[in-house]
């Protein structure tokens, strides 16, 4: 796959409404995008089946919904105000900044001036976007907008803890908005400034930690290739120390084959030992160790962190579905991620007769699994439209229907039709669907 495919990539989510480029109207803001109606279709499937693996097929694993805006000293002591930076350099002579880490960016931008000394040297950028609570702005009431949603997890664990039944190992998940001011942007959703983050905070007993780290790994590399990430374009590796962030004990990455980068991060899966809830027991003063009751051991749990980006997530799967055939482009997404799962047509919109049988098909569908409804154009082009949408199944309600009271079905992959009974469609969806 080349850059080219990025390209229509991007094309067709804005053609087919998945994807708009933020602000648009206005020019754009860089390292914003917004939703369109099947990009939030597919966001809310892929949010949803994080949700079912980490929280609901669980018993050790409870939700959270923590606030976006924390007290700053939270950020104080998590080590983001010191620590979360990137290192940033300035060109001398357009005072464009990037990632000094950014090599390749480096080197192509330093051709394009005839100057041979163009960079300032290396200083940290610190990614927090900052604002003000209240009507005074004053460092006072300075804090920052969240960089993760981990935070908020962790300083509502002791919250948790009183609250619920839950016994270690445990785990919190929250799925919400994070916000990064990052020096460069770029690839479509795969870094921006804006972005929804899905994170799992599991708490362990010390000594426990490696086999949960393991255990973790293991899981989530599954949970893609169970949606359909095809084996060859994904793996998991262990981050070497020097790459790994400020509170990490050691980190393993789940990498996906980019388009664009080659072989890059996907989702971060880190052991943060007992950092976080230590530096919160140091600033708040507050005890946040944990009671084994059984045992009579007190002890500060280690933490397995799970943690993607919904947009980087959905950006895998897109990649990953894309496929161009002679006649037409087809997003091949797994059926429960796809925005619908079925579509219905009559086969004519100016028959009468076919609408309104087509519309009761469609009421009794939809109110058992996403449907959508498309009367335009001819059947081809529904049919193509709906290959670009990742739609798995097309109905078309005909004057056989009239008769026999089955319709045609026609699978998104193989293009295969067949007739059903009506009134078996549901359930023979709701068996695929498995
Ligand atoms: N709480 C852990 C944490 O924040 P991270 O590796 O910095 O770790 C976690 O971020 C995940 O969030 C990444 O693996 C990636 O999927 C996503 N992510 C991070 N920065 C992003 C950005 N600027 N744009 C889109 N997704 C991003």
């Amino acid at each position: 796959m080349t850059e080219n495919i990025m390209e229509k990539l991007v094309a067709l989510c804005k053609r087919r409404g998945f994807i708009f480029p933020g602000s648009e109207l206005y020019g754009g803001l860089n390292g914003t995008w917004d939703l369109g109606p099947v990009g939030v279709l597919l966001a809310n499937n892929v949010k949803r089946e994080w949700w079912k693996s980490i929280v609901e097929k669980r018993d050790d694993v409870v939700g959270l919904d923590s606030s976006i805006l924390h007290s700053p000293r939270v950020w104080e002591a998590s080590g983001h105000v010191a620590s979360f930076t990137d290192p940033l350099m300035e060109c001398k002579v357009c005072h464009e900044r990037f990632r000094a880490d950014h090599v390749k960016q480096i080197e192509e931008h330093a051709k394009t001036h005839k100057e041979k000394e163009v960079w300032t040297d290396v200083k940290q950028f610190n990614l927090m976007f900052k604002t003000y609570v209240g009507p005074i702005d004053n460092d006072e009431n300075k804090t920052y907008l969240r960089p993760e949603t981990a935070q908020g997890i962790f300083i509502n664990f002791a919250n948790v803890v009183s609250t619920s039944r839950v016994k270690i190992p445990f785990g919190i998940a929250q799925i919400g908005k994070g916000f990064r001011n990052e020096i460069t942007t770029g690839n479509f959703l795969f870094r921006v400034r804006e972005f929804e983050m899905m994170e799992l905070e599991f708490f362990v007993k010390p000594g426990t930690d490696k086999e949960w780290h393991e255990k973790w790994k293991a899981e989530r590399l599954a949970w893609y290739l169970a949606l359909g990430i095809n084996k060859s374009n994904i793996k998991m590796i262990d981050l070497p120390k020097e790459d790994i962030a400020h509170y990490s004990k050691g980190t393993s990455e789940v990498w996906y084959k980019w388009p664009f980068m080659d072989w890059g991060e996907l989702e971060g899966i880190a052991n943060r030992g007992d950092y976080d809830l230590s530096q919160h027991a140091k600033h708040s003063g507050k005890d946040l160790s944990y009671f084994d009751q059984e045992k009579n051991e007190k002890f500060v749990p280690y933490v397995i962190e799970p943690s993607v980006g919904v947009g980087r997530a959905m950006l895998a799967f897109l990649i990953d579905a894309y496929a161009e055939e002679e006649k037409r482009v087809v997003l091949k997404l797994h059926p429960k991620l796809a925005p619908y799962k079925v579509a219905v047509f009559p086969l004519l919109a100016n028959k009468p007769e076919l609408v309104k049988k087509a519309s009761e098909v469609y009421a009794d569908l939809r109110s058992a699994i996403p449907t959508t409804w498309d009367d335009r154009g001819n059947i081809g082009k529904r049919y193509l439209y709906q290959d670009e949408i990742g739609t798995p199944w097309c109905v078309t309600v005909d004057f056989d229907t009239l008769n026999d009271e089955a319709v045609t079905v026609r699978d998104r992959d193989t293009t295969k039709q067949e007739r059903i009974k009506i009134d078996t469609l549901a359930e023979y969806f709701k068996e695929k669907l498995q």
